[in-house]
């Protein structure tokens, strides 16, 4: 018992003087780091140290362009991911982008795998239900693209013929309704460019989807032979950025750098660079002129 204890003692003297050590040595090195590096491997069960800013990771679906795609260098750039990182800057925090699938982009909120979503989203009624979005950041419409032959002059032409869609879109949606809900006739896409690719191709006789995307993949592809048809019948859209159901500190924070960005110019800067129209008119009219 006795030994057990001096033996106790002696090692945590011992103990000590070569942490001390170690202490010393740190010191010397490095004055001021205190705080281990965020580069520092990870102990797994100890609480990591608090990092001076959050990055938030930000889940996008990056094949939406001008809204969000991917340069030749792998990067996400577009109007949403300019907005979103004016709007971080302004709330004092840092973002980063994740390029995730449409396909399940809203169960990645859920499950707490991404902070936020930006990705072109239709404020809708039944998506309210289970997320929560910002104040609207950008007007939108539904466009028809066909080829510069067809004879399509409004929505309702597209009754009897293969429309393409991106899956679980408002453009699919509206679509679904037109040509009820088990019509073969709606083909359904992953993505908005495959949905084009195969109206290039003569597999559907047309696309719908977000007017700004459908004007800037035809202005960008005049090779494809496109013309895109307006219906009045489309209602205006307007995007939001999504957050968890019930964050609402989040929320507040980009609501506050949206009114931000917007007050003082920078969102009409973003704009420009995009749209070249001016963005109070809204894009639904600058678009579809
Ligand atoms: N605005 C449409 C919607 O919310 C389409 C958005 C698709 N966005 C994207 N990045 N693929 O349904």
């Amino acid at each position: 018992m006795t030994t057990t204890l001096m033996n106790t003692r002696k090692f945590l003297k011992t103990a000590g003087l070569l942490c001390a050590g170690v202490l010393l040595a740190a010191c010397g090195k490095q004055g001021s780091e205190t705080a281990a590096p965020a580069s520092a491997p990870a102990v797994a069960s100890a609480p990591a140290p608090t990092p001076a800013p959050r990055v938030l990771v930000v889940g996008t679906d990056a094949a939406y362009a001008p809204f969000e795609s991917q340069n030749e260098k792998g990067e996400i750039v577009g109007f949403d991911i300019d907005v979103v990182s004016a709007v971080a800057q302004k709330a004092g925090f840092e973002v980063k982008f994740v390029n995730t699938p449409w396909e399940g982009i809203f169960n990645t909120l859920q499950q707490g795998d991404r902070d936020f979503l930006v990705s072109a989203i239709t404020i809708t009624d039944e998506r309210k239900q289970t997320m929560d979005f910002s104040s609207p950041y950008f007007d939108a419409q539904q466009l028809i693209a066909v080829k510069k032959n067809s004879k399509v002059g409004k929505f309702d032409d597209l009754k009897k013929l293969k429309v393409g869609v991106q899956t679980g879109t408002t453009g699919d949606e509206v679509v679904t309704k037109l040509l009820g809900k088990n019509s073969t006739n709606v083909k359904r896409f992953e993505s908005t460019p495959l949905a084009l690719k195969e109206l290039e191709s003569g597999g559907v006789d047309a696309v719908v989807a977000d007017n700004g995307v459908i004007i800037n993949y035809v202005t960008n592809n005049s090779a494809a032979g496109f013309k895109t048809v307006s219906d009045k019948s489309f209602a205006p859209e307007q995007y939001g950025l999504a957050v968890k159901k019930g964050n609402t500190e989040l929320l507040e924070k980009l609501n506050k750098g949206l009114a931000d960005i917007k007050a003082d110019g920078t969102y009409d800067q973003i704009y420009t660079k995009y749209f070249g129209a001016k963005a109070a008119e809204g894009a639904a009219s600058a678009a579809s002129k």
